[in-house]
């Protein structure tokens, strides 16, 4: 048995229709009318102890409604899950115990209480051993830099501190399962850094199970092994970010140093199907190539041919192109391998 089990998961919400206008309310106040917003569309999802998951896809996709029912806010329109092998939303105080959660958007902290007492709250509502206690907090004060801050209540904190405040709170209990809505929003680069750190030493130490959400392909990069994609509420990859860079970014990237300048090259670069001339200046340029078209070494050898090349290499994939194209409906991804998909 998996730590997340996830069998046929669905969520349809009644959305209320109105036509515009005072004519509109008048008529939904007498007569409304409610369409079936399906925002999950039968899912299968299973994730072992340990892993750190990211489920990304666009706005609206049905992200936040997943992990909604994962953490027991939601019940489910159809379907089982099974965390660890609790059902979340019939045994959400069992639950509870079990697992961390954070949502970006909203803090789980009281608003006028200073920080450090709402983690004492904490403590009592999740009977934290004092032993374990004081290891948790020192150790999140010092990971989190907590300690300019702990004495505030949260209504005075900055998004910053606040999400860091919020995401010690998540874990003071030592839960095994970690739910991350967005965990890194509007987050300065730094803070974003320290979160980051902060999770990975925690799945490492304690593999504790995450599963978070994100728009910021540096969380992924930076934390997750397995990517799952989800668009229209149903999942369109689940494999690991190397695969999905791999076998979907089409185009690869050589940049070169030359020297000389290479007028003629680029003239026939601009030419040539399947290449392309990108950022050029004076003697360093890179070349853009469709790699089931050219191999790197064609591309490398066709540049020798107009000049002497002082240095190249290959630049990484960037996953942004590949999730955006995704995103785009540019990408075909239906061969996707491993479990999970439905309808
Ligand atoms: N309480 C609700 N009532 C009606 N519709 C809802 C409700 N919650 C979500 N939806 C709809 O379900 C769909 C999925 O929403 P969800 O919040 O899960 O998306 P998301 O993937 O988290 O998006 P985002 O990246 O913008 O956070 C959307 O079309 C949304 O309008
Ligand atoms: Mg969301």
């Amino acid at each position: 048995m998996s730590m997340i089990e996830v069998r046929g998961l669905t969520k349809s919400f009644q959305q209320a229709v109105k036509e515009p206008g005072l004519k509109g309310a008048v008529k939904h106040l007498f007569l409304p009318r409610h369409i079936e917003k399906v925002a999950v569309k039968p899912l299968d999802l299973s994730i072992e102890a340990g892993e750190t998951v990211a489920y990304v896809g666009p706005n609206g996709a049905g992200k936040s409604t997943t992990l909604k029912m994962l953490t027991g806010i939601l019940r489910p329109s159809a379907g089982s899950v099974s965390v660890n092998g609790l059902n979340p939303y019939t045994q959400r105080m069992a639950n509870a115990a079990q697992i961390g959660a954070v949502f970006g958007q909203r803090t789980q902290l009281w608003w006028d209480i200073p920080i450090s007492e709402s983690f004492s709250l904490l403590k009592d509502i999740y009977q934290i051993p004092d032993a374990l206690y004081r290891k948790n907090l020192d150790l999140f004060i010092d990971l989190l830099g907590m300690n300019e801050f702990i004495h505030l209540s949260a209504r005075k904190l900055s998004l910053g501190q606040r999400m860091r405040a919020d995401l010690a709170a998540a874990l003071l209990h030592n839960p095994p399962i970690l739910y991350l809505d967005e965990p890194t929003i509007g987050l300065d680069i730094s803070v974003k850094q320290k979160i980051r750190e902060f999770i990975k030493q925690i799945n490492q130490e304690q593999q504790t199970t995450v599963m978070l959400t994100t728009h910021d392909l540096g969380d992924i990069e930076d934390l997750c092994k397995r990517l799952i994609i989800i668009d229209h509420g149903a999942i369109i990859y689940d494999g690991t970010l190397s695969e999905v860079k791999a076998r979907f970014a089409a185009t690869r990237v050589i940049f070169f140093q030359v020297r000389e300048s290479m007028p003629e090259l680029y003239q026939l670069l601009e030419q040539t199907p399947g290449l392309k001339l990108e950022q050029q200046s004076g003697k360093e340029f890179s070349v853009a190539f469709d790699r089931h078209e050219y191999s790197a070494s064609e591309v490398v050898s066709k540049v020798m041919n107009y000049g002497e090349v002082l240095d190249f290499r290959m630049e990484d994939t960037q996953i942004e192109h590949v999730i955006k194209a995704v995103y785009d409906g540019h990408l075909n991804l239906n061969e996707r391998r491993g479990t999970g998909r439905n309808g």
